[in-house]
């Protein structure tokens, strides 16, 4: 007996899943909270689209999602990712590779459903590893520098975190859009060379500093004793606040992250007036549903990658399993550039 004749809801369609692989925490912790199981596939809703994955981004917006200590509470269980290389399995695309965001979790797992806006085609001569690089962290820098900072040429820019996955292209997009001088921020000598390399003009150390004037202090003293036109602040505490202090007048603050998890002491708009400073926010997730979304900032970064005018900093890529050690590594501060994890 044809047992899908007499019970068609049973069926399961040629060519579809039954589990797939994924990384999941069912309590909020740090990365031993990160479990590999089989989950049923996602539903796309709506216009999202499926994607099979072959490699899934790490960031460190990621390590904040697992420990609840994200913008927004988290919810459990939750597959942390919140983006992936692939092919899209379905419709009109079936099979196109693709990069693309998902709406913010999901991405550590065979399948994935992800953002309509945020889905990009991906030539086959830019790996995997290269378009996670650009889609989430990439585009970041970009929307830093281009949109919150409307960095100017000549102008100075600092960078925390410079060796890191966002950090990395924001030093080379700053050189390549003509920045004065780039003050690159980072915890080891390893770190600051790479830096270096990628351009940026000065490197120094802001762990060394105890307060905020320790900050400021290390800050204008990299930039040849001048205070700084644009600062990118993702770290928080005495860190975030020296380096506000460091602003020159018209400068622009633009705070995107806390990785110390303490946030930075709140300014006052009045405060503002006295120095002629702006200070930024800025989330991602604002960017993608703009008409016009990462459209320009994927295309223009894709053509400097392409083009050798950007390079994109592999950091490691790890088995899918192993995500937790990725996570390690992310909070020890051990790493550069892009994680990946490598699915299928
Ligand atoms: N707002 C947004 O839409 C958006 C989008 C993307 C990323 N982000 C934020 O941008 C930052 C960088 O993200 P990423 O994914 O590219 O990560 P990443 O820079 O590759 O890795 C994080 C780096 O942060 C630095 N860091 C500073 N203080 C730290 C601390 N207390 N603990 C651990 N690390 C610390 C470390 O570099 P050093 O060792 O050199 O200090 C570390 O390597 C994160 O804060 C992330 O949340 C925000």
């Amino acid at each position: 007996m044809d047992a899908r004749r007499c019970f068609p809801h049973l069926a399961v369609p040629p060519g579809s899943v039954v589990t797939v692989r994924a990384v999941q925490i069912t309590t909020f912790g740090g990365p031993k909270a990160l479990r590999p199981v089989d989950l049923p596939p996602p539903s796309p809703t709506g216009d999202q689209v499926l994607v099979d994955v072959d490699t899934a981004g790490v960031n460190y917006s990621d390590v904040h999602r697992v420990e609840d200590t994200y913008l927004v509470p988290q919810r459990l269980p939750l597959v942390p990712g919140a983006e992936v290389a692939g092919r899209v399995r379905g419709g009109p695309s079936d099979g196109q590779r693709v990069v693309a965001l998902t709406p913010g979790t999901g991405g550590y797992a065979e399948q994935a459903v992800v953002d309509p806006r945020a889905v990009f085609p991906m030539p086959d001569d830019v790996p995997d590893a290269v378009a996670l690089a650009l889609v989430l962290q990439g585009t970041t820098a970009w929307l830093l520098l281009r949109g919150c900072a409307r960095l100017a040429p000549g102008e100075t820019v600092a960078v925390q975190a410079a060796a890191g996955g966002v950090g990395s292209v924001a030093v080379q997009l700053a050189k390549q859009w003509g920045a004065g001088r780039v003050v690159a921020i980072a915890s080891t000598e390893d770190k600051r060379a790479l830096a270096l390399d990628l351009g940026a003009d000065a490197a120094v150390d802001l762990s060394q500093a105890r307060d905020a004037d320790g900050v400021r202090d290390l800050l204008r003293e990299a930039n040849d004793g001048r205070d700084l036109d644009v600062v990118l602040e993702m770290t928080g505490g005495h860190v975030g606040d020296g380096s506000l202090a460091a602003l020159a007048p018209f400068g622009r603050f633009v705070v995107y992250g806390r990785a110390s998890r303490t946030p930075q002491t709140p300014v006052p708009p009045t405060d503002l007036i006295g120095r002629s400073c702006g200070v930024t926010g800025f989330l991602l997730a604002h960017a993608v549903s703009r008409p016009g979304g990462l459209g320009p900032a994927m295309e223009e970064l894709l053509s400097l990658v392409r083009t050798g005018r950007l390079r994109v900093v592999r950091g490691g890529a790890y088995p899918l399993a192993d995500a937790g050690r990725a996570h390690e590594d992310l909070l020890a501060r051990r790493t550069t550039g892009k994680l990946t994890l490598t699915v299928r």
